[in-house]
């Protein structure tokens, strides 16, 4: 070949490389790239990672795509410098923005941010934002939480919030915001339509006015009312005393006045209750039947003289009573100190007098009481006390003097606390910290603070918490070695503040994902401590040693305005050494296929090409044989009307599980091409996974991820080890329903199971559930002839629909049947048919006109019995079963009503459906987590997920 014909190749290698590159600057780049680039311009402190290509693709740091397109950034904690444009807008899939613990990022919120449509957590916490908080918020309607707290945000809140009803969180606390609490009036919206929120954070502004009788009501399903610390003034509404679902109520440092709402002791809940520092006046409310109150402060206030009230001592949950200069007078009742948990009684600055008698039983966890400031003449207190009594200012030690310990003035010590260290601390180079087991290492440091603390005297409320938050981060698969908390105080403004670090594991630092994930944990209150604990609010420290020893901190803001602008030359060479290395894969790949047996359909004329596969691949039989030691009966962990199943692991360590069909069972190599493609497009992480499938050597094979935790019928049978209690019976009904709803409703063509059953759900590693052989009927059955009916009945004894056994008439309404047969499993834990008895039969002649738990109790699973936790939710429950397994069919609830129905049980029970990311499919976030306030086990993904990446085209 002369020069002539390799110039000609030369060219044409060029023509296809350009034609590739530019196909790849089109569609490969994500579309979102650019407005990543125009938003994060100048920004300073940007991770290292984000130099090259495309945002997506390349795996940057704190960016989480799904099909090219940004869904979440999360960036914390990183000193982060810039403003946040309206360029954010531009992209419009964002579900998550968190850039929380970033000072440096100033300026406003654009009003661009509210065309965000689909975002569903910003958080923006402790940041250096100021300005307005823009109107448009409100029109972020798939915002379940507004965490804003720690800013300088100033103006009025915007009563356009009020329209966001999935809104969970809503946290302005620590801002300059001022004007009123809005409330809705005709067309106007306002706060007090927030029906789902439970959180309202408030405290530590400038809000001023009277608070709106309207803005509570007993739909309202708040835990926390947090109003502290701000301007306002008028009297606190009474239509508090109606949202019963309160935990922690603080109105405390305004200027409220007025008699206290009679009805607060409706509010049988609340553990923290602050009222102090205002005006208040009247009579002090009989609070009897707050049996949860643990914390109560109503101190300087105006109330009506009044003896210290006898009612104190039904409060069996107190820990804490302060009631300083409160107009107290008389003697002081003995029966409070009975109190069992009783720990602090604070009455300073009031006029109690008499005798101040403690002897016999008392409360043993007694530490402090405190009535400086009285006019207590007498003490009797046994010999044997080991409590700090303060008495000075006393009638008492003007007689006593200076001879009795009680009548030293002394500093409030507060509490102090510090991680014990369990050996002699090394000596650490430069800035390195000793570790509590005495590494040395660059912790994530940070204040956490508890916003309405309930008592913390003693040692056990510190250790309690470093144990439940080690192990709850440990549970999140975060890098955690250890922790230790220190320099405990109560600030001036009734917080509990500490100083936290959290050591990494495996090296001396954390990488930038690990702090991410880590400050996620906080800034998203997926971290839940224990529910005395109150709420609280966490600050991180910049963290500066991503590197690890000797790093410094570069601000990378160069490299990246140096390659947005000068280095597009180099960005482009990049992208086309990618393109061609592409190029050179997809020959590769043709190669292969060529060698895939599907091709030979081709030419048997099976029709179409190639398999249209979405995520599924094909295996070898070799490969399959491999994985499972040639089928070894030791691999074998189940069979089914279809064939065996197989546990195998693939070359690259997945574990997967195989059903491979009985010879003949299956149907022709077209029917199962067609069904393959149609089930390898469905995706929902509450179905399992088709991996892949084998159609070689007459073999015909499906490969499924595997699910580690087996059936929810050997779950319910004690088989597998596993107990659920209610909360998970919850949970695994919502997640398999809403995985049949997508089968139904969303799927398309739509798929019919027609064998649900308790053995086809699967529980993974965190519990959810998985529904498993869905399609499965229709690739090993017959084929189907007229859309929906088919000729034979199939499914299993026991769970199948009557109609559809007597009229052949298949439809969504036969896996409705069934999924109520597997609902009253979930209840009594027994066999749909166990012992000649039809669990239907059974359940409705149990219930039969009654609606109460005791008309069950014969057929219920034990272990619900037996277990301490609420039955929330049950009647609804049971209710909603019934008539799933109606006889007739029309009469049954659509799977999309019966997930509704869930949610709404869910709900009650204290739970947000929506904590996790349920309706979107496979969305999942550097160590993806759950949700404020949610039960954590229910709701931790697990770091196993796979993030979902776009592969290049
Ligand atoms: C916060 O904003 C106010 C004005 O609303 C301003 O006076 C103050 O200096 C700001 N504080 C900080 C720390 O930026
Ligand atoms: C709430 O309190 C009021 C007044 O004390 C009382 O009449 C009412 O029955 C209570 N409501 C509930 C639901 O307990
Ligand atoms: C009550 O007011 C006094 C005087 O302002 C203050 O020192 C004290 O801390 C207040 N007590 C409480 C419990 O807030
Ligand atoms: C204090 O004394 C009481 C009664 O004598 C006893 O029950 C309790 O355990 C003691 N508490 C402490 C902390 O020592
Ligand atoms: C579920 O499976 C995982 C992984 O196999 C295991 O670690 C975990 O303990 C199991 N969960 C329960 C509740 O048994």
């Amino acid at each position: 070949m002369g020069v002539l014909g390799c110039v000609l190749r030369a060219l044409r290698i060029g023509l296809v490389l350009a034609f590739i590159c530019f196909q790849l600057i089109i569609t490969a780049q994500s579309q979102d790239a650019d407005a990543l680039k125009a938003l994060t311009q100048g920004w300073g402190n940007l991770p290292p990672s984000w130099t090259s290509g495309d945002p997506c693709g390349n795996r940057w740091e704190g960016i989480t795509c799904t099909n090219s397109r940004i869904i979440a950034i999360t960036l914390s904690a990183m000193g982060l410098r810039g403003q946040l444009t309206g360029d954010i807008a531009t992209l419009s899939e964002l579900q998550i923005l968190d850039l929380s613990y970033n000072k440096g990022l100033t300026g406003s919120l654009p009003q661009s941010i509210g065309r965000l449509s689909k975002l569903r957590r910003l958080i923006l916490l402790g940041c250096g934002l100021s300005g307005k908080i823009p109107d448009s918020v409100g029109s972020l309607e798939q915002l379940i939480d507004l965490s804003l707290n720690d800013n300088n945000f100033s103006g009025e809140i915007p009563a356009s919030i009020g329209n966001l009803k999935k809104l969970y969180w809503l946290d302005v606390a620590n801002n300059q915001l001022s004007g009123g609490i809005p409330v809705s009036s005709g067309n106007t919206p306002g706060l007090d339509l927030l029906v789902n929120t439970k959180h309202f954070h408030f405290g530590m502004n400038r809000f001023s006015g009277t608070i709106s009788p309207r803005l509570f009501h007993s739909k309202m399903t708040l835990i926390h009312v947090l109003f502290d610390n701000n301007r306002l003034s008028g009297s606190i509404p009474s239509t508090l005393g109606l949202v019963s679902t309160l935990e922690a109520v603080r109105f405390d440092r305004n200027s409220m006045s007025g008699d206290l709402p009679s009805n607060l002791g409706n509010l049988t809940h609340v553990n923290e209750l602050f009222l102090s520092n205002n005006d208040l006046t009247g009579p002090i409310p009989d609070l009897t039947g707050m049996n949860s109150l643990n914390n109560l402060d109503l101190s300087n206030n105006s109330f009506d003289a009044a003896e210290v009230p006898k009612w104190l001592a039904t409060l069996q949950s107190l820990t804490t009573l302060t009631m300083e200069g409160t107009e107290l007078e008389g003697e002081l009742p003995p029966e409070i100190f009975n109190i069992p948990q009783l720990q602090n009684v604070r009455l300073r600055n009031n006029r109690i007098s008499g005798t101040f008698g403690l002897k016999g039983s008392y409360s043993g966890q007694l530490q402090t009481i405190d009535l400086q400031n009285n006019s207590i003449s007498q003490v009797i207190v046994g010999l044997d006390y080991n409590f700090t009594l303060k008495l000075a200012d006393n009638p008492y030690c003007q007689e006593a003097g200076a001879s009795s310990p009680f009548c030293t003035k002394q500093q409030d010590l507060g509490s102090s606390y510090t991680t014990p260290v369990s050996c002699i601390p090394p000596r650490c180079s430069s800035d390195q910290i000793p570790s509590p087991t005495c590494k040395c290492s660059y912790p994530f440091t940070g204040t956490l603070v508890f916003r309405a603390p309930p008592a913390f005297g003693s040692t056990n409320f510190f250790t309690e918490l470093q144990r439940d938050l080690l192990q709850k981060l440990n549970n999140f698969r975060l890098p955690v070695e250890s922790l230790s908390l220190s320099d405990v105080s109560v600030d001036q403004f009734g917080y509990l503040n500490m100083k936290l670090a959290v050591f990494p594991a495996v090296q001396d630092h954390f990488n930038r994902t690990g702090v991410f994930s880590l400050a996620f944990v906080f800034s998203n209150q997926t971290y839940k401590p224990p529910k005395e604990y109150g709420p609280y609010v966490f600050y991180a420290s910049t963290y500066t040693q991503f590197g690890g020893a000797r790093s410094n901190s570069k601000s990378h803001t160069g490299i990246v305005v140096g390659a947005a602008v000068g280095g597009s030359v180099l960005l482009l060479l990049l992208v086309c050494a990618g393109g061609y290395a592409y190029y050179q894969r997809k020959r590769v790949e043709k190669a292969k296929q060529q060698a895939n047996p599907f091709v030979s359909w081709d030419s048997n004329g099976a029709g179409g090409d190639v398999p249209q596969l979405k995520g599924a691949r094909f295996f070898s039989l070799e490969e399959l044989q491999k994985s499972t030691h040639n089928f070894s009966e030791a691999n074998n962990i189940g069979s089914g009307g279809y064939g065996k199943v197989y546990r195998g692991v693939l070359n690259d360590g997945q574990i997967v599980a195989i059903k491979r069909s009985q010879q003949g069972s299956m149907q022709g190599s077209r029917e199962f091409k067609n069904e393959v493609e149609l089930l390898s497009r469905v995706h929902h992480k509450n179905l399992v996974k088709l991996v892949g499938f084998c159609f070689d050597k007459g073999e015909h094979t499906l490969v499924y991820e595997f699910i580690p935790n087996g059936t929810l019928m050997d779950s319910l049978s004690g088989k597998s080890g596993i107990q659920l209690d209610w909360l998970k019976r919850l949970m695994v009904t919502l997640g398999s329903a809403r995985g049949l709803q997508y089968l139904h409703e969303l799927a398309d063509p739509p798929i019919i199971h027609r064998d649900i059953k308790s053995s086809n759900i699967l529980l993974d590693e965190r519990l959810n559930a998985k529904v498993a052989d869905f399609g499965l009927s229709k690739l090993f059955g017959d084929t189907d002839q007229k859309g929906y009916v088919t000729t034979q009945v199939k499914g299993t004894m026991g769970y199948l629909d009557p109609e559809y056994f007597m009229t052949n008439q298949l439809t969504e309404k036969s896996d409705i049947y069934s999924f109520g047969v597997v609902m009253l499993e979930l209840i009594t834990a027994r066999r749909p048919i166990q012992d000649g008895k039809y669990i239907v039969k059974e359940i409705r002649e149990a219930k039969d006109g009654k609606n109460d738990l005791y008309s069950l109790q014969r057929v219920m699973d034990p272990i619900l019995l037996s277990n301490t936790t609420l039955l929330v939710g049950f009647e609804k429950y049971v209710d909603l079963a019934l008539k799933c397994v109606q006889e007739e069919a029309a009469k049954r609830p659509t799977m999309g009503e019966v997930v509704k129905e869930i949610e709404h049980i869910v709900q009650l029970a204290g739970i947000n459906p929506n904590a996790d990311n349920s309706s979107s499919y496979e969305v999942s976030i550097a160590g993806n987590y759950g949700h404020p306030y949610s039960d954590n086990s229910l709701f931790q993904y697990s770091g196993s997920i796979p993030l979902t990446r776009p592969e290049l085209p």
